[in-house]
């Protein structure tokens, strides 16, 4: 299968943040998304919970079809069974979608399904195939995998909700994970992550950092935006 070529440009912007939407004050959701344009971010992260995979119930395709706008649609699947509903978050925009290893039997099946799938925005960009690891994942999980996805993704908190503590053992993690993919796939870790703790989780080598109550904190979402991008650079 051929690289979507969305994996060059996000890799050309490495290290950037993906903004958690949870968390973002609902009835003023297009101010805020323009507010995170403005800001210069690229990427919003939809977490997708079922109630069953993680206790938490959010949102489904209709939601992440519903966010009209340019930034780049980072889908998180936190559900059972995702091969039978990968059609509708691709249909929904989605221009990264990440599985859980632990999320189904099939999960080379479901990557697969997934490098068939036509970008819904521009067939061109095509789709990036994330895989995500729970912190208590083995990371040897993801090496039968190889070739099948495009980015791994390490969560750093239990899934379910925004605003948890940063899970200390996952700089390590990081560190090798890189080790195993090297240059094949990009490193996402999501949860926990803040503007303090933003700088050391990029230096550990993570290309896609998603933060999600520290910019939406219902106070000053466009300069925790800003605050976050800095620290990268
Ligand atoms: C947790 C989710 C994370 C979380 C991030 O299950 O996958 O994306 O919402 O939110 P913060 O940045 O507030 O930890
Ligand atoms: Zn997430």
């Amino acid at each position: 299968m051929t690289r979507p070529p969305l994996v060059d440009r996000l890799r050309a912007s490495a290290p950037q943040i993906s903004v958690g939407v949870l968390t973002a004050d609902w009835l003023t959701l297009g101010a805020q998304l323009e507010l995170m344009e403005r800001a210069g971010v690229e990427l919003l992260h939809f977490d997708v919970m079922d109630g069953a995979f993680c206790p938490m119930l959010t949102l489904g395709a209709p939601v992440v079809a519903g966010f009209k706008t340019r930034l780049l649609k980072d889908v998180h699947l936190m559900i059972e069974d995702p091969l039978s509903k990968l059609d509708g978050f691709v249909a929904a925009g989605a221009d990264i979608i990440t599985v859980h290893v632990e999320s189904t039997r099939h999960v080379h099946r479901v990557l697969q399904a997934l490098g068939k799938m036509i970008n819904a925005n521009d067939p061109n960009r095509g789709i990036v195939r994330g895989i995500a690891l729970n912190p208590g994942t083995p990371l040897e999980a993801i090496e039968p995998l190889a070739g099948e996805f495009e980015m791994v993704l390490l969560l750093a908190v239990n899934p379910g909700w925004g605003g948890q503590k940063f899970i200390a053992s996952t700089c390590e993690r990081v560190k090798r994970v890189r080790e195993i993919v090297r240059d094949t796939a990009l490193i996402c870790v999501d949860g926990g992550v803040t503007q303090d703790n933003i700088a050391n989780v990029a230096r550990l080598g993570a290309d896609i950092i998603v933060t999600g109550s520290a910019v939406f904190d219902g106070k000053a979402p466009f300069e925790n935006a800003q605050h976050m991008m800095h620290a990268l650079r």
